[in-house]
């Protein structure tokens, strides 16, 4: 029971509207400048990455919050079982997996309220496809404050996996965090073909392991170059990783004579290749430069 002596909880659509309300889309925001400092608002129930796999992987943060934890609420089978064995030993642990909104916010805010310390353990990073903010709005409309903690998504541990960086010069200048068309999302909002038409986005797929066929299929549909590079890497810094590489054309068999129908990340785009590069304008004659010069842009690094 609640303190407010209330065991179901608020509509969860009620506290999205109620946050819609104060950033209406049909009204011109004021500029505003936030200081902040980084432990700003850092109470109530955190929202961990938990980092694609590999416990250690997991930020120092992460660990510190999930060790003294009483209850974690975790992702399921996107959570390494062996993170939570490594960290959660004093801790309750629960599967997110099947339970709804409203089983969800008062299995937290009742912990929080009897005063327990409650983590909620997303995969990766919980800003990528983590549906974080909706448990967040709805626990605050209940008096619970909560805050992120951010994690390692899976599209950063599968290009060290596959030992090359998203964007590289000349060769990628951009980084497209998608999914496909499905249940979520429409065809019309479907937008990977537009991002590898860009031909220098590496497209991140996620959620879409069990479709990489049909992707693939549509854009050789669409007319793209049969050739382009793809990478799907199954539980990226997992023991049990797995790297298929091959081409638009190519990749659909692959990973359907592979069987893998989820945890994957699928990375479209020739960066995946790690080669024909440009050397950077950042190491690049360093000594010539004037001090004005190198302190005018924001180098890469
Ligand atoms: C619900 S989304 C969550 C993404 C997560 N928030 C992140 O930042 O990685 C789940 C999808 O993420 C991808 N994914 C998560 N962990 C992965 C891993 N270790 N290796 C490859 N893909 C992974 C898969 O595409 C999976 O379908």
């Amino acid at each position: 029971m609640s303190e407010s002596g209330n065991d179901s909880p608020n509509d969860p659509r009620d506290a999205i509207d109620a946050q819609g309300a104060q950033y209406p889309r049909e009204k011109e925001r004021d500029p505003q400048f936030r200081e902040s400092d980084a432990d700003d608002g850092r109470k109530g129930i955190p929202f961990v990455g938990a980092g694609p796999g590999d416990p250690r992987l997991l930020t120092v943060a992460g660990r510190d919050l999930v060790e003294t934890a009483d209850l974690v609420v975790h992702a399921g089978s996107l959570v390494n079982s062996e993170l939570l064995e490594a960290y959660c030993d004093g801790a309750r642990t629960v599967s997110s997996i099947g339970k709804d909104l409203e089983e969800l916010v008062p299995l937290m805010r009742d912990a929080y309220e009897d005063g327990k310390t409650v983590v909620r353990l997303h995969s990766g990073d919980p800003a990528i496809y983590g549906a974080a903010l909706e448990q967040m709005d709805a626990l605050e409309s209940e008096g619970v404050p909560t805050y992120f903690v951010p994690g390692v998504t899976s599209a950063f541990a599968a290009s060290a996996s596959l030992r090359t960086q998203l964007t590289l010069n000349e060769v990628a200048n951009h980084v497209a965090f998608t999914r496909p068309q499905g249940k979520t999302l429409s065809e019309e909002e479907d937008h990977i073909g537009e991002f590898v038409g860009m031909g220098d986005v590496t497209t991140c797929i996620y959620l879409g392991t069990h479709a990489v066929s049909e992707t693939m299929d549509r854009l050789l549909d669409a007319g793209h170059d049969p050739e382009i590079p793809v990478a799907v890497v199954y539980h990226a810094s997992w023991s049990d990783e797995d790297i298929i590489e091959g081409t638009i054309e190519t990749i659909g068999e692959c990973v359907e004579e592979a069987g893998y129908r989820a945890s994957a990340l699928v990375i479209i785009g020739e960066a995946i290749e790690g080669s024909g590069y440009e050397r950077s304008y950042l190491y690049g004659d360093w000594a010539n430069r004037s001090q004005s010069d190198s302190n005018s842009q924001e180098a890469d690094d």
